[in-house]
């Protein structure tokens, strides 16, 4: 065994690439031994490149989405590959697979190169109001598509699909995994369908059901965590229904049960339960509580709002598993990330 000498030709290289792997006095080499190590592989012309990914990584679809963005940033063994939708812009997506929830084809080549061990699905439609408005469109995105995706997906990869407590109207009583669904709204009845047809195709399969679910989004404007901000912020109307309760949690907590979940390939129907139900105006002032911010908004009651929408539905489990704390009592007393970083910028000011 030697190293390159300079008369070496280039394909005489190539075959003493494969026979030394490095040359133990050269710093390049010896860094090339340590990316050995942590599991790259060395190809012939002493390139090196990740290993594919060939156990347990999970990919997440809808990354963008409230709970894909904590999926995607939760801290967890289990490794995690982002796929957004095709439109998505930012930095942080720049890397990422995007692919169209009906570009089936465009999925299967992807998983196929991937080979992900598991599939966390949340890209959708996901406004009542937009499902109404326009439903055989969203039947497509939420129903028809996840549909062909699932029957075509191979059998090693475990699906987990994120449906929503608006399979249900509400009722005084917690709705339990085994309680018939009573959907109010379009958006509902697609994700009760959707639900049964992955289930009778794939039994195997995780259906998580979540109730409110708050927490940042990548582009700091969407979901229930930032759009109240931006939009006080900049003095914008803000309505907040009443009468309206949900099991609400914090994204984080809510992503790190779905991926213990997931790892421990659980399947059937899955409530993520809260400690207790909570009002839309309670979780609105929670959240402007913890963002430094006044509760200038207008309250009404859902049955003045022409949209379908929830009375209490509170989730609980047949399956024993301690419930996430309720969103208002987790940000209770805490400081932000916000807070924090205003903070940092004010002993560095004073410092
Ligand atoms: N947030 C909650 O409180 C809550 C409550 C119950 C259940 N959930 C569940 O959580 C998941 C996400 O919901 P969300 O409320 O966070 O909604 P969202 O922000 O509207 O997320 C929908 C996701 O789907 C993607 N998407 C939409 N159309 C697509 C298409 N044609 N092709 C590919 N991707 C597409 C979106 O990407 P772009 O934004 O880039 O278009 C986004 O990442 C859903 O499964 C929902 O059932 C959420």
């Amino acid at each position: 065994m030697r190293a390159f000498y300079p008369g070496d030709t280039h394909r005489n290289k190539q075959k003493i690439g494969r026979m030394i792997p490095v040359h133990r006095g050269n710093p390049a080499q010896r860094e090339h031994i340590r990316t050995c190590q942590a599991g790259t592989r060395r190809y012939g012309n002493g390139m090196t490149r990740p290993p594919k990914r060939t156990s347990d990584s999970v990919v997440i679809a809808g990354a963008t989405s409230t709970h894909g963005w904590a999926l995607f940033r939760t801290v967890h063994r289990l490794p995690r590959i982002p796929a957004c939708n095709i439109h998505a812009r930012g930095e942080f997506c720049r890397t990422w697979q995007r692919t169209d929830a009906e570009d089936t084809e465009g999925w299967l080549r992807w998983i196929d190169r991937e080979q992900p061990t598991g599939l966390i699905y949340c890209a959708g439609v996901c406004d009542v109001e937009q499902c109404e408005a326009h439903p055989a469109w969203a039947r497509r995105i939420n129903v028809d598509a996840v549909i062909e995706l699932v029957r075509r997906l191979p059998t090693t990869v475990h699906l987990v699909y994120v449906s929503s407590d608006h399979v249900f109207a509400g009722r005084d009583r917690p709705y339990l995994e085994t309680d018939q669904p009573d959907p109010i709204s379009h958006y509902g009845r697609l994700r009760v369908e959707v639900e049964q047809r992955i289930l009778d195709r794939r039994p195997d399969a995780l259906i998580v059901r979540p109730g409110l679910c708050v927490g940042p989004s990548p582009s700091g404007r969407k979901g229930h965590w930032d759009s109240l901000a931006y939009r006080l912020r900049r003095r914008r109307p803000v309505t907040i229904i009443a009468g309206e309760y949900r099991s609400a949690v914090w994204a984080d907590d809510a992503a790190q049960r779905i991926l213990d979940w997931t790892d421990a390939r659980r399947s059937g129907i899955r409530h993520l339960t809260a400690e207790r139900p909570t009002a839309r105006p309670e979780l609105a002032d929670a959240i402007c509580r913890a963002r430094g911010l006044p509760s200038d908004y207008v309250v009404r009651d859902r049955a003045t709002l022409n949209r379908p929408h929830l009375g209490k539905v509170e989730l609980a489990s047949v399956h024993d598993e301690p419930p996430l704390q309720a969103l208002p009592d987790r940000l209770a007393g805490r400081r932000t990330a916000e807070e924090e970083k205003k903070k940092g910028q004010g002993n560095s000011g004073s410092g």
